[in-house]
């Protein structure tokens, strides 16, 4: 079945960030949201990353051709004829499987399911539909537009033909699909999140300081950001939410949560969108490193 109209669940910042690829490959793009002003919040940011590409001259097409392509909505009927469905809502297995639920009977059979969970258990997330087999996880990288990768993982119920659909969807996105399975964390945070933990417990041992850390791994490993700016970017709560999945599943001290990251997470400071975490972002062009 050839992919041309895609589905977006969310427009979030995942959400958002694969509906804009999706456009700027050439697909036709839904995006369902629960309410009109976090779709327009989400089509403003895509606007202003297509300004960027446009600036630099790397878009193909005008920005509003791009746009052109794209359409909200808060209605699941909308998402009826799409080929293939990307879900990026709310980490929260509960909310993933009701919106499953309530999407498989109006949306066309033959359609692909996709998640991009990037550590929920996609074969949890697949029993609350009747298409298991045509039911894949489709895990992309912030920031969406600029990273490269995405991860395409099988559960032990997807169909080689659906697979294959969803890996060449990938390519067709212009990114670098990965072929991973259905095992909590998947390739990228089975080994990124044990490092960024790592990096927490070292500043709790006085091994360095928040910037020595940060600058060692950039300027030692040819890393684009530290540790901790890395952590800030992809938000504390997010990663001490995977920390979560992750530890149950494998049960090993690599995955559990420092002390620090918690007390940070309860304490509301998730990093850059919050404008505190391991930094502090009352100026965003100079964050200054917390003292805990
Ligand atoms: N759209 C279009 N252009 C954008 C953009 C966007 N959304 N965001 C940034 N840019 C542009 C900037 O305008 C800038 O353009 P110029 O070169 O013309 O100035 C260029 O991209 C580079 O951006 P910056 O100068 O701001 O910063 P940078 O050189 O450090 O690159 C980065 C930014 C690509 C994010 C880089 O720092 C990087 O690769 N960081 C690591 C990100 C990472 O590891 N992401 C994965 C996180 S894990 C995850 O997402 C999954 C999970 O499950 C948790």
């Amino acid at each position: 079945m050839e992919i041309r109209h895609v589905g977006v669940l969310g427009c979030g910042l995942m959400g958002s960030g694969i509906a804009q690829v999706s456009a700027m490959a050439g697909f036709d793009v839904t995006v369902l949201e629960v309410e009109q002003r976090f779709l327009d919040k989400g089509f403003s940011g895509i606007e202003k990353s297509l300004a960027k590409f446009a600036e630099k001259g790397t878009l193909k097409e005008k920005p509003e051709a791009v746009r052109a392509r794209m359409k909200g909505t808060t209605r699941n009927q909308d998402l009826a004829g799409c080929d293939i469905i990307i879900e990026a809502i709310i980490e929260n297995l509960a909310d993933k499987r009701k919106m499953y639920a309530a999407l498989d009977p109006i949306v066309k059979k033959e359609a692909i399911f996709a998640s991009n969970t990037s550590s929920i258990s996609v074969t949890e997330m697949m029993t609350a539909t009747k298409r298991p087999e045509r039911f894949v996880g489709l895990h992309f990288f912030n920031p969406v537009p600029l990273m490269k990768l995405v991860e395409v993982v099988r559960t032990i119920a997807t169909s080689d033909e659906v697979y294959e659909s969803a890996y060449e969807f990938g390519k067709k996105l212009g990114k670098v699909p990965v072929r991973t399975s259905d095992k909590t964390g998947f390739i990228v945070n089975r080994l990124l999140v044990p490092y960024l933990l790592d990096a927490i417990r070292a500043y709790e041992e006085g091994v360095g300081s928040i910037p020595d850390i940060d600058n060692a791994m950039k300027l030692g490993c040819g890393y684009p950001m530290g540790p901790f700016t890395l952590l800030d970017f992809v938000g504390l709560d997010t990663t001490y939410y995977i920390t979560h999945v992750m530890y149950d599943e494998f049960k090993e001290r690599r995955f559990a949560s420092p002390p620090l990251l918690k007390r940070l997470v309860m304490a509301g400071w998730y990093g850059r969108k919050s404008g505190r975490g391991f930094y502090d972002y009352a100026d965003p062009g100079n964050p200054v490193p917390g003292k805990f």
